[in-house]
């Protein structure tokens, strides 16, 4: 079966083929972060402009990669949520139309499972269960995954999530947007040891993780120092320090809470280098197996929507996308509106 999927739900317009039994045929990205960069982060009603012109251009291109036309799609995924409401609407009205007009079934994807499950389009893929940290701007949450849509929350974040905690001190640091990515290429020229910031929720007792702090404590320093290149670089480092540590204790509480010994890592902070470095070196001592989606899907992608949505098309059949008529229909089986 041949899915097509959409994402829009932020600042990025992925699109995507995925065959269930051939794979991932073609994707592309358009990615808002040059346009949004001026105004300092996203802003929504840019958002859905862009996508609305990106979106049927970034098709036609997948469609090409793929040597396939309309014609061969067979079922549309898109974002359904969460997300930026406008940006959402995008996505969901063109996978509507388009599926409206070649006949075919729709099914609206959890951004965040499309996160969960994009390890799974890698070579060697994790088989289920596992326990799955997905780290993007708007969560931190750590999840028990038994199969697809068989989800338990284990840990989530109280306030920031960890790449909101990381965009938010790249600003603080000057760094603009989108922080995350700056942040860690600049911490790389950090001295180790130069500052230590606090582990918050460390030793909380539960798997649930708080980063506004951490934030605060930046401010603090930043303000004590006249903020040059290398105190930048240092601070830079300590908080990413701080973060990844807590990051892995957290994950290795779940791993041991839930006694499974898979581990995934998912979202946009996934894409972290030296969270990457931390998660290895604790998986071959620790001896578990550890599981990212490459670097290109873990942030906003079309093919985590694809592969997601062909999923549970899958699973759940393919709903057929006819005119229903009844030959035969009870008046007294209507719905009573009283
Ligand atoms: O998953 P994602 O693309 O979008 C959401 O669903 O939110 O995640 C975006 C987040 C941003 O906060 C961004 O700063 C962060 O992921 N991010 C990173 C890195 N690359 C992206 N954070 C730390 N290090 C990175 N290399
Ligand atoms: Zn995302």
């Amino acid at each position: 079966m041949l899915v097509l999927g959409i994402e829009s739900s932020c600042d990025e317009t992925g699109v995507a083929l995925y065959h269930t039994e051939r794979g991932l045929l073609a994707h592309a990205l358009h990615s808002q972060v040059a346009m949004h960069a001026e105004y300092g982060g996203v802003v929504p009603e840019l958002a859905s402009r862009d996508h609305i012109r990106r979106v049927l251009p970034l098709t036609r291109q997948v469609l090409s990669e793929a040597g396939c036309t309309l014609q061969d799609i067979e079922g549309i995924a898109y974002t359904e949520g969460p997300g930026l409401a406008g940006a959402l609407l995008v996505g969901a009205s063109v996978a509507a139309s388009l599926a409206y007009a070649l006949k075919v079934p729709t099914v609206g994807v959890h951004h965040l499972e499309g996160h969960l499950l994009a390890p799974l389009l890698e070579p060697n893929p994790p088989v289920f269960p596992f326990v799955a940290l997905l780290v993007s701007g708007g969560h931190s949450q750590l999840m028990e995954v038994i199969g697809i849509g068989q989800y338990t929350l284990l840990g989530d974040t109280l306030d920031d999530a960890a790449g909101e905690a990381f965009d938010k001190t790249a600003k603080l640091l000057g760094l603009g947007y989108p922080g995350g990515p700056a942040l860690s290429k600049i911490a790389q020229l950090g001295q180790p040891g130069r500052f230590t910031l606090p582990r918050p929720m460390l030793k909380s007792g539960d798997l649930n993780f708080s980063f506004s702090g951490l934030k605060t404590a930046v401010l603090t320093l930043a303000k004590q120092h006249t903020l040059d290149d290398q105190i930048r670089a240092d601070i830079a480092h300590a908080f990413q320090e701080a973060i990844v540590e807590v990051l892995t204790k957290k994950s290795l509480a779940a791993l041991k809470q839930t006694g499974l010994s898979r581990l995934v890592i998912a979202g946009g902070v996934g894409a972290n280098a030296q969270l990457r470095d931390a998660f290895n070196h604790a998986a071959a001592q620790k001896k578990f197996a550890v599981f990212y989606p490459k670097l290109e899907f873990c942030t906003d992608n079309g093919a985590m929507i694809a592969f997601a949505g062909a999923m549970r098309m899958e699973k759940q059949g393919r709903p057929a996308r006819d005119f229903p008529i009844k030959p035969r229909w009870d008046l007294e089986s209507l719905v009573n509106l009283a």
